[in-house]
C-alpha cells in the first residue's frame, strides 16, 4: 500500500536514464535507501518514495496521480501524449541529460531523399510520433511497430526504413544503418501530475522542485571573479555569459580600478575568458558553485 502523506516519483528502473535521475536527487540533497531488486526506494531525510519502473510506463503513473512527479525522457513521454485524448502530465523542467534524438535511419551508403520514404516499411517501437512525422510530411507508409531489436527490421526484410532512438550511433552502425532524418530531440524531463494535489504533498512538491531547479542551475553556473578597469565595464558585462547585474567593488589603492563579481548561468568557455582578458580584465577566477537556490 503506498503511503499517502509522501510524494511519490516514478524513475526508470534501469537503463538510459536510471543512474542520472538518481544522481540528480542526491544532488538535491535526498539520501535514498534502495534495496536489490525492490521496485520501491525511499528518501530517508525528505518525504519522497521512489517507483522503480520501466521508462514507458512512467507517463501512466504519472497521469494516474500513483506517482505526483516523475523523470521521463521527452520522447517516451511524447508517443505515450500521443496515445491520449487529455494528457495528464505536465513538464516542469528539463533536465539536460539523457540526451538522445528519434532517427529515421536507412541502410548504411544508400542514397536517401524523403520521397523514397513513400510506399516504404518503417519499423519503430514510436508508432506514434513516427505516423505524426510522415502525416507532416505528407508521406504514406506503413509503420511497423517493434517492441525492440528495431535496428534489425531491414537485414531481416521486415522493413526498408527504421525509427529508432540514437545517442551514440552505435546501435545503427553495427547494424549498418544510418541516420537521415531527425524526428525528434530529447533529454530527460521532470513532469508532474496535472491531478490536483493535496496542499500538504503540493507543498513538499514545491520545496523539492526548487531545489532541482537549484541543481540544474549549478551544473552549469561559475562564479567569475576579476579585476578590470572601470572604463571596460560595459564591455565586459556583455562578454559574461547569463550574468544578471554583477557586482562591482572599487579595489583598494587603485584608482579607477574595480572587482567584478558576477554569477554566470551559462557554460563558461576558455573563449569567454580570452575575450575578456582582451576587454582588459586581468585575474580572472572561475570557481565552482555547490548550491544555488533562486
Ligand atoms: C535505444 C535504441 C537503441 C539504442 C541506441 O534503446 O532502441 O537500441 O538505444 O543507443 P546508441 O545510439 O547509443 O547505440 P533504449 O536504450 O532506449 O532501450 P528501450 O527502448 O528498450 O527503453
Ligand atoms: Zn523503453
Amino acid at each position: 500500500m503506498t503511503d499517502r502523506s509522501r510524494l511519490h516519483m516514478a524513475i526508470q528502473k534501469s537503463g538510459r536514464l536510471a543512474e542520472q535521475s538518481r544522481d540528480l536527487l542526491k544532488s538535491a540533497g535526498l539520501k535514498i535507501q534502495a534495496h536489490k531488486g525492490q521496485l520501491n526506494a525511499r528518501a530517508t531525510n525528505f518525504p519522497l518514495d521512489l517507483m522503480l519502473v520501466r521508462d514507458d510506463d512512467i507517463p501512466t503513473f504519472v497521469a494516474d496521480g500513483v506517482c505526483e512527479l516523475g523523470i521521463v525522457g521527452l520522447n517516451v513521454l511524447e508517443e505515450y501524449a500521443l496515445g491520449q485524448p487529455q494528457v495528464g502530465v505536465e513538464v516542469i523542467a528539463r533536465l539536460g541529460f539523457g540526451r538522445c534524438a528519434l532517427k529515421l535511419a536507412a541502410p548504411a551508403g544508400q542514397a536517401f531523399a524523403l520521397a523514397d520514404l513513400e510506399g516504404s516499411r518503417i519499423a519503430t517501437s514510436y508508432p506514434r510520433l513516427t505516423r505524426r512525422f510522415l502525416d507532416e510530411q505528407g508521406i504514406a507508409a506503413e509503420v511497423v511497430t517493434m517492441r525492440g531489436a528495431v535496428e534489425l527490421a531491414p537485414r531481416l526484410g521486415i522493413a526498408n526504413y527504421v525509427c529508432d532512438l540514437v545517442s551514440t550511433g552505435q546501435t545503427l552502425e553495427a547494424n549498418g544503418l544510418e541516420p537521415v532524418l531527425t524526428v525528434l530531440d530529447s533529454e530527460a524531463v521532470l513532469v508532474r501530475t496535472a491531478k490536483t494535489i493535496d496542499p500538504d504533498r503540493a507543498a513538499q512538491l514545491d520545496q523539492l522542485t526548487t531545489r532541482i531547479d537549484g541543481v540544474i542551475a549549478t551544473a552549469e553556473s561559475k562564479y567569475i571573479v576579476l579585476n578590470a578597469p572601470e572604463s571596460a565595464l560595459p564591455d565586459i558585462s556583455r562578454i559574461l555569459p547569463g550574468a544578471e547585474a554583477p557586482t562591482v567593488v572599487p579595489l583598494v589603492g587603485r584608482q579607477g580600478h574595480v572587482a567584478v563579481q558576477a554569477v554566470c548561468q551559462e557554460s563558461v568557455f576558455w573563449e569567454t575568458l580570452e575575450q575578456l582578458k582582451k576587454a582588459g580584465a586581468s585575474a580572472i577566477l572561475v570557481m565552482p558553485i555547490e548550491k544555488m537556490m533562486l
